[in-house]
């Protein structure tokens, strides 16, 4: 069984009409991936990785995992774009939001059913404010640091490393920072290859045919994650889920939904929309949504193609952004990320769901509201605006997820990776090259004084 299902029913007949002509270009694009046969195909490692890697992958990191003797409680993740953002959007979707917090209790791992090591993240600005609260907070624990860039060259994370290597030297003695530092990073090249052969720190590999928004499934959201204690052998399961489906013999009568939401997006692209809002109603899927617009962006947004594409978490965007969606100006598509059954089996030691109670005098007038399922009034929240959004004029459409457990996540992060690829192989570009990232990084040299 499938663990999303794409709905478009909702958009006007002509261009549903149109999103169906699409649909074999669609499949064409996804054939021409699977083959190798794709601009940038050096670059599909990613797909079918579960099968190429992904769960050798995950054992030898468990293996790591279980030999790892050194005690921790925190651990940083050191990173930018695809080698950060994959990891906060798995951690984040299936933790619990206070986890750094909660973690300094000792009764609430007890009580916990899984009790995360929290993860924090450093890498991915220059704010010096921010580091030095940063370092604050890692002198109130034991942490690991991970750092990770595929190229071994980017500014951010790696002068981050610089002063976290001499801040966990000065901390702990050059002996035991090495233990605690861990690298992710390009299988041959690359300064921090080096410097990891160099130093004797524990590295991993990052696939060279597979990019940073698409890595992470590969070591560098894996590691992180097994050591904060997710299930990333479920997290592969369903991302193979996906890639078994499209590699399995498809009549033409069933259209998959990767092809789906890809024919949605061009579609609008011609009719002349140039942004996609992806609506979300679960605030911890806030970092799923930046990784999202991290794969959509680089990969789509090239020779002046590309749906631009933003995020509102509803209903608390409904405040702020939604008089846009509703009455601004018509440009927009929006595609509702909705889940049908929430999970709280991840949430810490929390078993009962949240009704509206009873109150004797209804004082407030939500009486109507008695006893109703929180998340119910949320999903109503969701169907209400897909509803108004519809008729002020945008196409709506919908990707409804089962649940929020690894299994799903890891389905919907390959969903996305292969269905965003198959929309910028529609739009004209390489969805795997980022050529106007090199821009700012040549005048920031030039500015800073580098050879
Ligand atoms: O998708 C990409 O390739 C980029 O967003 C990279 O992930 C990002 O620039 C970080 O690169 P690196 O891992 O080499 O430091």
């Amino acid at each position: 069984m499938r663990l999303l299902n794409f709905d478009d029913s909702h958009i006007d007949a002509s261009t549903q009409e149109k999103i169906r002509k699409l649909l074999p270009s669609a499949k064409d694009a996804l054939d021409n991936i699977i083959n190798k046969n794709c601009a940038g195909s050096e670059y599909t490692g990613w797909f079918n990785w579960p099968k190429h890697g992904g769960f050798d992958l995950v054992s030898q990191l468990q293996d790591f995992k279980d030999s790892f003797d050194t005690y921790y409680d925190l651990i940083l993740v050191i990173g930018v774009g695809g080698s950060y953002v994959g990891t906060k959007a798995i951690a984040e979707s299936l933790g619990h939001q206070y986890v750094t917090t909660l973690s300094q209790y000792p009764d609430h791992a007890k009580e916990c059913k899984k009790p995360f090591t929290p993860i924090v993240y450093a890498g991915q600005h220059l704010s010096e404010t921010s580091l030095i609260q940063l370092l604050e907070l890692l002198d109130k624990f034991q942490p690991i640091i991970n750092v990770i860039s595929k190229t071994g060259t980017t500014i951010e994370p790696m002068v981050t490393f610089r002063i976290l290597r001499k801040y966990m030297e000065n901390r702990y003695g050059y002996k035991e920072a090495q233990k605690r530092t861990l690298v992710t990073t390009d299988e041959q090249s690359g300064a921090l290859r080096s410097i990891a052969k160099d130093k004797n720190y524990s590295a991993f590999p990052v696939p060279s045919d597979i990019g940073g928004r698409f890595s992470v499934l590969t070591a560098v959201g894996l590691l992180p994650l097994a050591l904060a204690g997710y299930n990333t052998e479920e997290l592969m399961a369903g991302a193979n889920q996906l890639f078994s489906e499209l590699l399995m013999p498809m009549d033409d009568t069933k259209v998959h939904p990767t092809a789906q939401y890809a024919a949605f997006r061009k579609t609008s692209w011609e009719a002349g929309k140039r942004i996609e809002i992806l609506a979300y109603h679960e605030p911890q899927l806030s970092a799923l949504i930046e990784w999202w617009k991290q794969l959509y962006g680089e990969s789509e947004g090239k020779n002046g193609q590309g749906l631009y594409p933003v995020g509102h978490c509803y209903t608390t965007d409904l405040h702020s952004l939604g008089q846009y969606a509703q009455d601004g100006c018509r440009n927009l598509i929006e595609t509702f990320l909705t889940i049908k059954n929430p999970n709280l089996s991840n949430l810490a030691g929390l078993e009962n769901r949240i009704r509206i109670p009873h109150i004797e005098n209804n004082d407030d007038g939500l009486g109507y509201l008695e006893n109703r399922y929180l998340s119910e009034i949320n999903q109503s929240a969701m169907e209400a605006t897909k509803m108004a959004h519809l008729e002020g004029g945008v196409p709506c459409a919908e990707i409804r997820l089962q649940t929020l457990d690894e299994r799903n996540i890891g389905y919907l992060i390959a969903f996305f990776e292969v269905s965003c690829s198959i929309s910028a192989l529609l739009m004209g570009v390489n969805p795997f090259d980022q050529p106007g990232v090199e821009q700012y990084k040549k005048n920031l040299f030039s500015i800073l004084g580098r050879d």
